[in-house]
């Protein structure tokens, strides 16, 4: 299939879009990411996407290339070019293109940030068979950078998080630090106890998820209690349920981790209802 994928202003088939041997985003992961779920023709939590995307670019003092309106447009435009109903729009912002390899930033004035959209067509994202049997999970250690709350593309580590999960016969790796989880190799994870959700508390260490802080709301509103502290391997393997959270995976139940297998070792209570809300309530929202 060749998609049509938004380059620096133009709309162009994949084969044709071409980015410079120069771009800080090349050469030195100098950009900043965001994945926004496609369901039904429709975004899903568009307004919390941009609103990191902000942060991000704030944080690397990154100008955006395009106004919020237009990134919607883009977003709108590649749904409807590629025909996609269900599936995930990837936005990329990098530093742009100095003309040569440098430490130092380029002066914004003279080397603009560049962008680049594309879609991917995920048919049926949202009734993934994983979701009725649960992820198994194996444990690495977070040996990734101290600034986890910018959304950036250096994602060598959790790639090699994910191999090294595949080759264990396993769906993904938690990262630890010092016995404590962080965060999936592209999620946010959580253990449930009775109807007790715990999750880490937001800091530099994970990414601030858009699908978490939604399912933390429903999850207030639907009366389910929330805890949000950091848990240990030991604590997550003796609890009642875990899952994880991302704009592709939604709530995605975590049934075993390092071996240790939760509950009956099939998705819990808890995830199941809240993947179900949160389905229902995001595609209400979607836009
Ligand atoms: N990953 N933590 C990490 C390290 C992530 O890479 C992601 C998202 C999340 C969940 O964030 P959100 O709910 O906003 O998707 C947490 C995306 C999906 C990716 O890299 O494909």
């Amino acid at each position: 299939m060749s998609r049509i994928v938004y380059v620096n202003g133009d709309y162009v088939p994949e084969a044709e879009a071409k980015i410079s041997v120069f771009d800080r985003g090349f050469l030195m992961a100098d950009a900043v990411y965001e994945v926004t779920s496609v369901l039904g023709g429709k975004l899903i939590d568009f307004a919390g996407h941009v609103a990191r995307l902000h942060r991000s670019l704030g944080e690397l003092e990154m100008a955006q290339p395009v106004t919020d309106e237009a990134l919607l447009a883009i977003h709108r435009e590649l749904v409807a070019r590629n025909g996609i109903t269900d599936g995930l729009i990837y936005l990329q912002v990098t530093r742009g293109n100095p003309g040569d390899r440098d430490f130092l930033f380029p002066d914004p004035a003279a080397t603009p940030s560049g962008i680049v959209l594309f879609p991917q067509s995920k048919p049926g994202l949202a009734n993934a068979p994983a979701a009725k049997t649960g992820w198994r999970v194996i444990s690495v250690p977070d040996v990734r950078w101290g600034r986890r709350d910018i959304k950036t593309t250096q994602l060598l580590y959790p790639s090699m998080g994910k191999m090294m999960a595949k080759k264990a016969g396993c769906d993904d790796a938690w990262f630890t630090e010092e016995g404590f989880v962080t965060e999936g190799t592209s999620n946010n994870a959580y253990i449930v106890k009775g109807r007790r959700i715990i999750t880490r508390a937001l800091s530099n260490d994970i990414l601030h998820g858009i699908t978490r802080a939604a399912v933390l709301r429903f999850a207030k509103e639907a009366q389910m209690e929330v805890e949000e502290r950091s848990f240990t391997l030991a604590e997550a393997q003796a609890a009642d349920e875990a899952f994880v959270t991302s704009a592709s995976a939604f709530v995605m139940p975590v049934v075993e981790i390092d071996g240790a297998v939760l509950g009956s070792g099939k998705p819990g209570p808890v995830s199941v209802r809240l993947r179900e809300i949160y389905l229902e309530e995001s595609i209400k929202a979607s836009v």
